[in-house]
Order: structure tokens, then C-alpha cells, then sequence
């Protein structure tokens, strides 16, 4: 079984997004396990933001309504086996957590990384950059 984690700033965009194309685009396999997580608090308990929602539901996804908004531990890092950072600073913040302990399970999840749609309000591009991602990811996990 391979444990991998989609992370972004707040787990309400990005990163629940990425987890469900994952999981929809892994539906034939079960030997992957998915999940995401935030590096901050801010979001905490809360739902997918409704632009997530909106693409999830446009493109047939399926996904969880009652997913919320969960900040990254420590304890995560030794846990998961594939570590997915929606963009550099996210990276950055996921290898100050890991203090050179897991950084080989730490990867950029796209080049350039998802530019973050709370602020661009472009879901639209973040459903191509991440289905774009999981599926060259998916070969390799
Ligand atoms: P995400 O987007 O990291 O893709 O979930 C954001 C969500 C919330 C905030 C920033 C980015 N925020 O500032 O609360």
C-alpha cells in the first residue's frame, strides 16, 4: 500500500482537488491510499471551497462532501510514503516541518507548482495543471 498526501496553504482549493482527481483518475487500483492536508490553521474545519466544488461537480468527480480543511503534523510526514506540495512555498514550508527527515518523500507536484485559485479565481486552470499532474504522477506511483 502506497500512502500519498496532496498539501496546499489551506486544504480548501488545491490540494482537495487534486486528491479527488487522483482518486477518481486511481479508481481501477488499490494499492493507493489519498489524502491532503494544509501547511496552515487558517482553514481549519472548514469545507472545499465551492470553486473546487463547482469543477469537481462539472467534471463528474466524485468526492466527499464532508471533507474539512486539516493541517499537516509532523507525525504526516513519517506516515506517508509520497508527499505532494501544490507549489514552492508550500514546499518550503513542508521541508522546514520535516528538518531533513523526509525530505526524499517531499515533491514539487508540478513545475512552476498551481498558482493558488483564492487568488486568481481561475479554477479552470487549476483542474488543468492538476489533473495534468496526477496523471504524469500516477505512471510513476
Ligand atoms: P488553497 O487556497 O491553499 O489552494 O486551499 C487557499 C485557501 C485559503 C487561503 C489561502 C489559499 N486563505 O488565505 O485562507
Amino acid at each position: 500500500m502506497k500512502r500519498v498526501v496532496m498539501v496546499c496553504l489551506g486544504n480548501i482549493c488545491r490540494s482537495p482537488m487534486a486528491e479527488f482527481v487522483m482518486k477518481d483518475l486511481a479508481k481501477d487500483r488499490d494499492d493507493l491510499v489519498i489524502e491532503s492536508r494544509a501547511t496552515s490553521s487558517w482553514e481549519h474545519g472548514n469545507p472545499i471551497h465551492r470553486g473546487t466544488q463547482a469543477i469537481l461537480n462539472q467534471y463528474h468527480i466524485p468526492y466527499s462532501a464532508s471533507k474539512t480543511s486539516q493541517q499537516i503534523k509532523e507525525q504526516d510526514l513519517a506516515d506517508y510514503d509520497v508527499i505532494f506540495a501544490m507549489d514552492e512555498s508550500n514546499l518550503k514550508d513542508l521541508l522546514a516541518l520535516s528538518k531533513g527527515r523526509y525530505d526524499d518523500k517531499i515533491h514539487l507536484f508540478i513545475e512552476g507548482g498551481i498558482p493558488d485559485p483564492w487568488y486568481t479565481g481561475d479554477f479552470e486552470e487549476t483542474y488543468r495543471l492538476v489533473k495534468q499532474a496526477c496523471e504524469s504522477w500516477l505512471k510513476k506511483l
